[in-house]
């Protein structure tokens, strides 16, 4: 079929990495680490090199340590093993001559005692955040944490830090830090889960503090533009009450306005699943990757429901750099190709998404030409 010009089939240069496109894959955690050290396996290699056609791939979000972990079958790269274990995904990965990036991750209050040898979880505050753990058992409710002591902040932004270096050990091109809803990051965001009183709760700039430190700590392994930051400002589903608040407008902008000083490879900005309409963030129901345009002056990445048409319009027009493709990614392994000669897409079948061998992972067929 004919060839037609499209944005996100273009190269793209990110920092001093050649995009062969403008099509990422967001991270998609799909549970195969199914083994007692949580190490990644040769199935998962051959996952990642299968969709090596992205400009750019996204690793699942990864524990930073085992303090991180919060549902079932996630890798981390917090022991050498493991790090063995991603080796075997970036060289299937580079031998395709493709792009990985590791998300770091860590879930703080939204785990389970049944990950912990029956001691609670920590978070930013001993408050519920009233979500759902995906635990060996299943999923179970949160409990009540722990708050973090000053100590476990230090703590845990080290270990973001170690885990970078780890990645870059194992051969990783980059690292996106997972700051999406239902993570520790949005937990000392959010009204709601932090009520600290020290220098980690109370104003925007306090409540924002870890997301720098982070940063800052992962910047001191990689160079800026190997390190990049996804969010989720507007997330309503699956997130227990670590949903916006009337400061979570003037919070981006703040965390923005700082963020452009770091030179990232580029910030990752998930938009909304559902209407705004009557939210504290319905003034970002329209034009919505306008707002983070207007507001962030380096490379910007959409994600959320993109469809060819209107991934290859949100280039055109500017508003985005990249665009990141989540579950489209888990049927059709070569996403771009078939945008490339447009070819249908594959469904996904959800039954299989966090089941544990190659069925619905490694089985789906690439499109005939
Ligand atoms: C099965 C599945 C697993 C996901 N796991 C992660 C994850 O580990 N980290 C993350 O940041 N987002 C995760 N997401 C969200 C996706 O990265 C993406 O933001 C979302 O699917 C929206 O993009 P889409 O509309 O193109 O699917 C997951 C989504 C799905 C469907």
């Amino acid at each position: 079929m004919e060839k037609t010009v499209q944005p996100l089939l273009e190269e793209f240069q990110l920092g001093d990495l050649r995009l062969k496109n403008r099509m990422v894959m967001a991270s998609l955690t799909r549970a195969r680490a199914n083994n007692a050290g949580l190490v990644p396996t040769p199935l998962m290699a051959r996952y990642y090199a299968q969709r090596a056609q992205a400009g750019l791939l996204l690793s699942e979000g990864t524990w930073v340590s085992a303090k991180a972990i919060g549902f079932i079958n996630v890798p981390g790269i917090y022991t050498q093993e493991q790090i063995e274990g991603w080796k075997l995904v970036t060289k299937a990965v580079h031998d395709k001559g493709g792009l990985i990036f590791l998300q770091l991750g860590h879930i703080g209050a939204a785990s389970h005692p049944d990950f912990f040898d029956g001691e609670l979880p920590a978070g930013p505050s001993a408050i519920n955040p009233k979500t759902h753990s995906y635990t060996p058992q299943g999923f179970k409710e949160t409990v009540t944490p722990r708050a973090f002591t000053i100590a476990d902040i230090k703590q845990t932004v080290l270990e973001f830090k170690q885990a970078a270096q780890n990645a870059k050990e194992a051969g990783f091109d980059g690292v996106e830090v997972h700051a999406q809803a239902g993570m520790l990051i949005p937990q000392f965001l959010s009204l709601a889960t932090n009520h600290r009183t020290d220098a980690y709760g109370g104003s925007i700039e306090n409540r924002a503090r870890i997301v720098f430190e982070i940063l800052d700590a992962v910047m001191e392994v990689w160079n800026s533009t190997r390190v990049a930051i996804k969010f989720t400002p507007v997330a309503y589903s699956h997130v227990g009450i670590v949903t916006p608040d009337e400061e979570t407008i003037p919070m981006f902008q703040y965390i923005l306005k700082k963020l452009n000083d770091y030179n990232l490879a580029y910030l990752h900005i998930v938009g909304p699943a559902e209407s705004l309409t009557g939210t504290p963030v319905e003034a970002l129901q329209h034009n919505y990757f306008s707002h983070f345009r207007n507001h962030y002056t380096g490379r910007l990445m959409a994600n959320l429901g993109f469809t060819q048409e209107s991934g290859n319009a949100i280039l055109k027009e500017g508003t985005a750099d990249l665009v990141s493709f989540g579950s489209a990614f888990v049927a059709n392994p070569d996403l771009p190709m078939r945008f490339k000669y447009h070819l249908p897409l594959s469904e996904m079948d959800r039954d299989t998404l966090y089941s544990g061998d190659e069925n619905g992972y490694t089985d789906y067929p690439e499109a005939k030409i």
